[in-house]
């Protein structure tokens, strides 16, 4: 464990890493890979998605016209963020899957008209990424502090530091929630309790359901970025783990399972070869036509996302959605 803080702005910034980005740590990395390799329908957790390359090819969908769920988010941050920062108050601001910290600044910026001291805790799995939106976040807001953490959402919520303000608030934004099955889905939540105290807010940006063939678009960009930023996610565990997949030898495929709700990616092996990943002492074979799942993207229905919250404990406040309903935002506070 590291801890970083520039030179210029020593007292505002601290980095931690929870992992350490050089080591296949036993117990975070490797055990899901083997495991999802040797199931009869292959696997990878999507969080491999983003190393720092990965991250920037992300920062480039959220770019594309076919990817809506971005801008539709954006726009309603825009729209509501100073009614979120008038709900909840002066609060810590904890931010799951940070990344490039884009949207969060309307919400700072909400904060800061409302005079409030800003407090950003930024959570990544990308250190690179996280590090350089800190620095450029500290240079655009003069009090600002950030205290980010680079790791897992699950070691992250477990190392979060008591906050001096009066509320915590954690935001899970862009629908990263999609990524989860309904087991993942609870585990996450009991994890989010347990960083939340009573009175604290939980702020959740979904997308929700729309005709397929705008889903499908979006993960089927013309200019090939989401088929770049899927294969990435080889190249990520090839230098992670000392592997030797040959990227040619596999295809992106995204399609929507109308049954699950979700969009699902995939990487089709075009024909029949083993790989080898020595970082974990793991040999896979691979048959033509096979396929290797990196990423559900579950498309949300509010109604039913509002009883499983309350399920979980929280008490939802307020939901917000754009003109053409395609992406909910949702604040929550725990009772
Ligand atoms: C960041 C998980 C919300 O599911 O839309 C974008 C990731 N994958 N294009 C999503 C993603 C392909 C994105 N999330």
């Amino acid at each position: 464990m590291t801890s970083f803080s520039s030179p210029d702005n020593r007292e505002r910034l601290h980095v931690k890493y929870l992992l350490d980005p050089n080591l296949v740590s036993e117990l975070e990395d490797g055990k899901d890979v083997i495991w999802g390799l040797t199931q009869p329908q292959k696997s990878l957790a999507p969080r491999y998605f983003y190393d720092d390359r990965g991250s920037q090819l992300f920062e480039q969908i959220c770019e594309l016209p076919e990817y809506y769920p971005t801008r539709t988010e954006a726009w309603i941050l825009q729209k509501y963020a100073p009614e979120i920062a008038q709900m909840t108050g002066i609060c810590e601001l904890v931010e799951l899957g940070s990344g490039s910290s884009t949207k969060t600044r309307l919400l700072l910026d909400a904060y800061r008209q409302m005079g409030y001291s800003l407090h950003y805790v930024p959570i990544d799995v990308s250190g690179g990424i996280l590090e350089a939106s800190a620095k450029q976040l500290l240079a655009d807001y003069p009090t600002l502090q950030v205290r980010g953490l680079v790791g897992t959402y699950e070691l992250a919520l477990k190392n979060l530091m008591p906050t001096p303000l009066p509320s915590r608030g954690i935001c899970f934004l862009g629908s990263t929630l999609g990524n989860f099955n309904q087991q993942e889905c609870d585990r996450f939540f009991s994890q989010v309790r347990t960083a939340l105290q009573s009175g604290d807010y939980f702020l959740l940006g979904i997308d929700l359901q729309k005709p397929v063939e705008i889903l499908e678009a979006a993960y089927n960009d013309a200019q090939g970025v989401t088929a770049e930023f899927n294969l990435n996610m080889l190249r990520h565990l090839n230098s992670r783990m000392k592997g030797n997949f040959d990227l040619s030898l596999f295809e992106h495929r995204a399609f929507y399972n109308s049954t699950e709700a979700q969009i699902e990616m995939h990487l089709i092996c075009r024909r029949s070869h083993s790989v080898r990943l020595k970082g974990i002492d793991l040999t896979v074979q691979f048959k033509e036509g096979e396929t290797i799942l990196t990423e559900i993207s579950r498309k949300f229905d509010l109604d039913q996302m509002q009883q499983y919250l309350a399920q979980q404990g929280l008490k939802m406040l307020q939901t917000w959605t754009d003109p053409k309903q395609w992406f909910g935002l949702i604040l929550y506070q725990v009772p």
